[in-house]
Order: C-alpha cells, then structure tokens, then sequence
C-alpha cells in the first residue's frame, strides 16, 4: 500500500508518461521559455528591418539592397557570412564549423505587384512588392542568426544560414546550390509563412507537399484568308481549339484520379478581325503535379497532344516549356524525420495544440531544388490574426502579416538548429 498510486490512476498516469517521452527524451533541459524571452527582447528590431526591406522591395536577382541590408546586420552582430552566392545571395555561419552541419533557408525576393494596403510602410518601389513575406523569412532568419551567435556555447555543430535570390520564378535554390551552398549539409530547414494559419502555429507534414511546375507556350500556325473561303485557307483557331480540350484529358483520363495534376490554359490569343482567319493562334498557361516524374510526363504529352492536334488540323506547332525564363521546379517531398522533429519542436516552444499537420498545395516553391540532394523541409509558420490586420493570400496586393511572427520564426529556426545539433552530434 502507501506508496503505490491507486490502481485506477496507473492507466492515465501510463498514457501521460507515454506521451511526454519522445519530447523530454529528445530535449531533457532545453529552456525553451528563456529563448522566446530573448526572441521577444528582439521584436522591435526584428520589425523595423522588416519594414525596412517592405518599403525597398526588389525582384528576382536584383536584390541588391536587401542583400546589403543583410550583410551590414550580420556585421552588426558580428557573425561570418560569405557573398555573394547568386548574384546577391549571403551565407552566413554560425557554430564549431565542425559537422554536423545544417542549413536555414530564407529566400529574399518579392513580386511585380502593386501593393494596395494603406499603411505606413508601404512599398516605396512601385509596382513591386513583398506579397509572399519573404521581407519576413529575411528578418526571422536574421533574428535567428543574432539568437544562435548569442548562445553559441550551446551549439554541438554548425548553422549555414542561407539568404536566398529569386524563389519566385527564378529557381534561385538552384543557382545556390551551383554555388556551393550545400557542401558539407546534412540537413535543410525552410519556413514560409501562412496567411491560414493562425500567428503562433505552425503546420507541417511529411512526403510530397507541394508542387512540381512548369509554364508552357504554344503556337499553332495555318495560313490566313478570307473567312468566307474557308476551304482555301487552314484555320489555326479550331486546331487550337481541339488541341486545348484534348489537353484536358490528359489529367482526366491519363492520370491517377488519385495523384494530383492541374493542367491550366490561362490565355489565347488569335485574330483580330470578323472576316478573315488568322495566320496563327497563341495559348499558354501552365502545369503541375505533386511529383516530379509526373510533369515530366505532362510534358511530353502536352507536346504530342498540341503537335498531334495541330498535324490534324493541318496546321504546324511550336511549344515551349519557356526553360528560359520560368525554370522547371520539381515536387516539394518533406523528409519524414525532419516533419517530427519540426513538429516536436514547435510542441516544445508554443505549445501541443498549436501543432498541425498541414496540406498539399500545388503551388510551386523552389525549396525543392535541395530537397533533391539532401533531406529537407518547409513547413508554414502562421500569420493570420485579425485583429492584427486583415488577411489575404500571399500574392494578393492585399497581402498582410502579423508581426508577432517574427520573433516567434525566429525563435523556431533557433529551436530546430539546436535541438537537431543536439540529437545528431555524436
Ligand atoms: C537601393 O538603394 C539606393 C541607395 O540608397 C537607392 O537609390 C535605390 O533606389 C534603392 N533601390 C531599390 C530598388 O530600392
Ligand atoms: C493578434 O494581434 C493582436 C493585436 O496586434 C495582438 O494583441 C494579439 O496578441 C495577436 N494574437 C496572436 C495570436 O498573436
Ligand atoms: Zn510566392
Ligand atoms: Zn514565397
């Protein structure tokens, strides 16, 4: 008797104890209070240089000004970095420079979108605009990179933190990584915030997440006459007519119902006059598909289609993937073990209940690009508060963050590196 709980209570005290074992076995005496304390004390800085690169924003491969934002703030806080990488890419260091070495991703880019929200930093550049919160992953990095330099003493291992050009269209992943930046990583970690996800949550989940994506082109030409004749001319509108609707079938009839594919024409252009048929017609748009293999073999049956269509037709087609300009992204697919350890550190630091698993999407990220050579991951971190702000998407000219995400990504990032350093040195 006396010492032994009652047997009723034996079950529930099991299933708690149960419960708490991965986290504290992982993470026995991480003091996970006294660095959002130290992220907090940060908040008002970690603002005003995000409201700093807000007001300057800049597109893909131009982002000359954030990039030197980024540089005299790591010399402020005097840690290492090298540049450039891309263009204007900066990687910072932090550590033993012994490995295990991990990698934090925050891409620096913004949109050529106006911005209409009304506030007082509002983008000064007009026509371009932070409209993904990519000024944001600048400054929570930041704050991540003052954070590890801070408590250094804690750090069984090495963080390359990673300023990213150009993750919007321009595959600017891709160009780090020629540039050597994963050379000696073993792990990437990448954060975008979530206008559906309230601001102190976050969401992740393990494989395929996001999409692969490409953009396409196509000219179908014939010859052009005089409406009434027909029969002398060869008409591209009703080739490219059959060409888009066959395109169709290729995501309704070629594809897994259970495997995720879009296959958008988003616009078409051709003739100009109620008379005569045109010399050619124009289309474009785009495709998706939640795994790298399947846009592959999207496109090449988008290519036979639209040729295929155009040869019947008696017309001849051009198509372009538009490589160029809009490089090809493969399949965000998130690292399993990478997924738990997020979610076990988000537990850790704001709370159980303020962890999710999240959604695919087929939107493109080009995160991706070192998810094909290391493990990785990207999980959303939330922004969505009303009474912070009104809430749009990303990509909207309405686009709006709540603040108070800063430190908290911040934090995060600080979190992740150490508790991983901690469980993966040896
Ligand atoms: C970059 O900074 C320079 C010097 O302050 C300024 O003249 C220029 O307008 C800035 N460019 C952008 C795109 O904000
Ligand atoms: C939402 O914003 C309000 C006003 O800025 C703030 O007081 C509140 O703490 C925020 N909520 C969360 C969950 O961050
Ligand atoms: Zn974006
Ligand atoms: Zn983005």
């Amino acid at each position: 008797m006396g010492s032994l709980p009652h047997p009723d209570l034996l079950l529930p005290i099991l299933i708690l104890l149960l419960s708490l074992t991965p986290l504290t076995s992982s993470t026995p005496d991480y003091d996970a209070e006294e660095l959002l304390r130290s992220a907090n004390e940060d908040k008002e800085w970690l603002v005003s240089v995000r409201r700093r690169i807000h007001e300057h924003p800049e597109l893909r491969f131009q982002e000359h000004n954030t990039s030197a934002l980024i540089r005299a703030q790591l010399d402020r806080l005097g840690v290492p970095y090298s540049f450039p990488y891309a263009g204007t890419g900066v990687v910072a260091q932090v550590g033993s420079g012994e490995p295990p070495v991990i990698a934090l991703r925050a891409d620096m880019d913004a949109l050529p979108l106006q911005e209409l929200v009304d506030w007082e930093h509002k983008s000064k550049n007009d026509g371009v605009m932070h409209a993904c919160g990519h000024d944001a992953h600048v400054a929570m990095l930041l704050g991540a990179a003052k954070l590890l330099n801070q408590r250094q003493s804690k750090l069984k291992g090495t963080v390359r933190l990673i300023f990213q050009p150009a993750e919007e269209g321009g595959a600017g992943a891709s160009h780090m990584i020629k540039d050597g930046v994963l050379d000696g990583v073993e792990a990437i970690f990448g954060m975008h915030v979530n206008y559906q996800v309230p601001t102190g949550s976050i969401e992740s989940q393990p494989g395929p997440t996001q999409a692969a994506v490409c953009f396409f082109e196509a000219k179908i030409e014939g010859k052009a006459g005089e409406a009434a004749k027909p029969h002398l001319n060869v008409d591209p509108l009703v080739a490219a007519s059959f060409a888009i609707l066959s395109m169709q079938l290729l995501t309704s009839r070629e594809d897994d119902p259970l495997h995720s594919q879009v296959l958008s024409v988003t616009y078409v252009k051709g003739g100009s006059s109620f008379d005569e048929t045109p010399p050619f017609v124009e289309f474009g748009g785009t495709l998706r598909s939640i795994t790298t293999e399947g846009l592959h073999r999207l496109q090449r049956r988008v290519k036979q289609v639209v040729e295929g269509q155009a040869a019947v037709h008696q017309c001849t087609a051009f198509i372009s993937m538009l490589e160029e300009d809009f490089p090809f992204y493969p399949a965000v697919v998130n690292d399993a073990g990478l997924h738990d350890h997020v979610q076990q550190v988000g537990a850790l630091l704001l709370g159980r209940d303020k962890v999710k698993t999240g959604k695919k999407i087929m939107a493109g990220e080009d995160f991706a690009f070192y998810q094909q050579l290391i493990p990785g991951i990207i999980f959303a971190t939330g922004i969505k508060n009303e009474s912070a702000g009104p809430v749009y998407p990303a990509h909207s000219p309405y686009f709006f963050i709540d603040e108070d995400v800063l430190p908290i990504g911040a934090a995060l990032h600080t979190a992740i590196a150490e508790l991983y350093l901690n469980q993966h040195s040896s």
